[in-house]
């Protein structure tokens, strides 16, 4: 069986498609760069509607295959931004009644999790799932995905790039962000885990008080990651106790912080239990991940029915 999907939940857009075996056969994207400021939700939407119709050919070419070889539609339903998302979900309706084939609607941040373990050969992971927009402990418990901790407002890597901008380091700030880390030193900021959940913003404005104060910007940087790093740490060392798994997994574009990676495999390795990290070019959003969650799930549950996908639920 092989799955086309469709991912644009946030800046990026891509499409990619897997067969049944987990190869993966052909991997398309590109990300929109805003001029200025954050992603407006429209000019996101306009981009994926400008690019999808262009990387679904693409896609297919370098496949290798026909679109008659293809079984499933996959897309990304959510979370996500709604323009963004009306996009995705109407390109994949189209091309589903074009081509007469099933369509099913998948999580995002599943997606995420299912397409690290496909790579990293990961069994049972609890998950920690870091990006602009999404920061998550997830992992699978009792029959089904659960959200073990996640954070009360912004997403770490939102709070990294809010801090960027705010700065002049520019978008995204936190390749930045880490590079001036490496010379800083700690200044004290909030460190705030509710429960099971971490909050960013507040942290954000004390990081951004101290700044304008005249801290320097490589000891604000610093403390901003490990003040942060260490709240996410904390709530999947947590998850990781209260399950009693043996396998942690980061995921998500801010796993290209080689600093997050550290403390979480320390953390991991702490309790004796095995760290995994997917390939980079599979931790930021892709089609693949959608592509594969797609099939997984039309093994498990069946198809959608393609009346539904004018709103789309699962
Ligand atoms: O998953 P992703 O590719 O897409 C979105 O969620 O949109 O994640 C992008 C996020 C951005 O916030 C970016 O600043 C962050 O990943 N990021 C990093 C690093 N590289 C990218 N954060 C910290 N350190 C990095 N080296």
């Amino acid at each position: 069986m092989i799955s086309l999907g469709i991912e644009g939940t946030a800046e990026k857009t891509g499409v990619g498609i897997v067969d049944s075996d987990g190869n993966i056969l052909a991997m398309e994207g590109c990300q929109l760069f805003p001029e200025e400021g954050g992603i407006h939700p429209r000019i996101a939407a306009e981009h994926h509607g400008e690019w999808i119709p262009k990387l679904i050919p693409k896609a297919v070419e370098n496949a290798g295959i026909s679109y008659d070889d293809i079984d499933l539609i996959s897309f990304s339903q959510g979370p996500g931004l709604g323009p963004a998302l009306r996009i995705v979900a109407t390109s994949a309706r189209s091309l589903a009644l074009s081509l007469k084939k099933p369509i099913i609607g998948v999580n995002h941040c599943i997606g995420h999790v299912e397409v690290g373990k496909l790579d990293t050969g990961a069994v049972n992971p609890v998950s920690l799932y870091v990006s602009g927009g999404n920061s998550q402990v997830i992992a699978y418990e009792s029959g089904r995905y659960r959200i073990f901790g996640e954070t009360l407002d912004i997403a770490i890597g939102n709070c990294l790039d809010q801090f960027g901008r705010e700065t002049g380091l520019g978008h995204p700030g936190g390749p930045v962000i880490e590079k001036l880390a490496k010379k800083g030193n700690y200044v004290d900021l909030p460190y705030v885990v509710k429960g099971m959940d971490f909050s960013f913003s507040g942290l954000l404005s004390a990081a951004l008080r101290k700044y304008q104060k005249g801290v320097s910007i490589e000891d604000v940087c610093f403390s901003l990651q490990e003040t942060a790093f260490a709240m996410l740490v904390e709530v999947t060392e947590r998850a990781l106790s209260h399950t009693q798994k043996d396998e942690v997994m980061l995921c998500g574009g801010v796993s290209a912080n080689s600093r997050l990676r550290e403390m979480l495999k320390t953390m991991s390795e702490e309790h004796g239990a095995k760290f995994y990290m997917p390939e980079m070019k599979l931790c930021g959003d892709n089609g693949v991940m959608i592509a594969w969650l797609g099939l997984l799930m039309c093994n498990e549950f069946g198809p959608m029915d393609l009346s539904e996908t004018g709103i789309i639920q699962r």
